[in-house]
């Protein structure tokens, strides 16, 4: 802070994996609390705000494109400038992302370009959409002793003979971890859109091949 001057400050809130119960209570308090909402949008469709739209009805809304599954350095950049902009001094910004801040989230890249800026940083964590899916599945993400391997890119199959659980964010494009899991003696669970329009939950090979959509989750457990 400069000669008393308050900073502007953007809090990345994790908002949960769609299930308009699991937002926090810290994140309505800072959504309410904020002066500008900062929304992530792929291809002009906001998903962020549509699972956060009671709180936000009146406030002004700010649309950052982030097209989902593509990759986006520029618009980290353009997106950090624009918050700068937005922002006045004293002024609280909050950016939505779906399940935690944190984990594979838009927002960690966010926060990198922001250090470039005066722009004082706070994050609330969400709830991560694989542990709302081990929860739907009522299947236990870990008990005593075991090792998780949590991942959204291809795995090789040394790191899964070490480990009893895997879970897979992007699964859609990860399809050839299928062979390995059945190799290494796991049962799996494809989860798609949970909490969301088409929610859907597989454990056949075809239907779980034939699907395309990003927003899915394969989760693995060694039987
Ligand atoms: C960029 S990552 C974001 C992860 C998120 N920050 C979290 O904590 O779960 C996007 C991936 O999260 C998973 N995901 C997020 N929400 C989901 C949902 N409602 N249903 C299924 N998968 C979801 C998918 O694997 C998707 O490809």
């Amino acid at each position: 802070m400069f000669g008393g001057a308050k900073l502007k400050k953007l809090i990345g809130v994790g908002i949960g994996p769609g299930d308009k119960e699991l937002i926090t209570l810290k994140a309505i308090k800072a959504i309410k609390n904020s002066d500008v909402i900062f929304l992530p949008s792929s291809k002009g469709k906001s998903l962020a705000e549509q699972i956060t739209e009671e709180y936000i009805l009146d406030k002004e809304k700010v649309y950052l494109e982030f097209p989902m599954g593509e990759e986006n350095s520029e618009n980290y950049k353009m997106a950090a400038k624009i918050i700068d902009d937005k922002l006045s001094d004293g002024n609280i910004g909050v950016f939505l992302t779906l399940g935690d801040a944190l984990t594979y989230s838009t927002f960690i890249y966010l926060y990198e370009e922001l250090k470039k800026y005066e722009v004082a940083v706070e994050i609330i964590p969400g709830v991560t959409s694989f542990s709302a899916a081990f929860s739907k599945l009522k299947i236990p993400f870990s008990i005593k002793g075991e090792a998780v391997l949590v991942t959204d890119r291809d795995v090789d199959e040394k790191i899964l003979k070490k480990v009893d659980g895997a879970v897979f964010l992007k699964a859609n494009k990860n399809k050839s971890a299928l062979e390995k899991l059945k190799a290494n003696g796991f049962k799996y669970y494809y989860v798609k859109r949970l909490f969301l329009d088409g929610e859907a939950f597989y454990t056949d090979d075809k239907s779980i091949l034939e699907d395309k959509d990003y927003l899915s989750l394969l989760l693995a457990k060694k039987e």
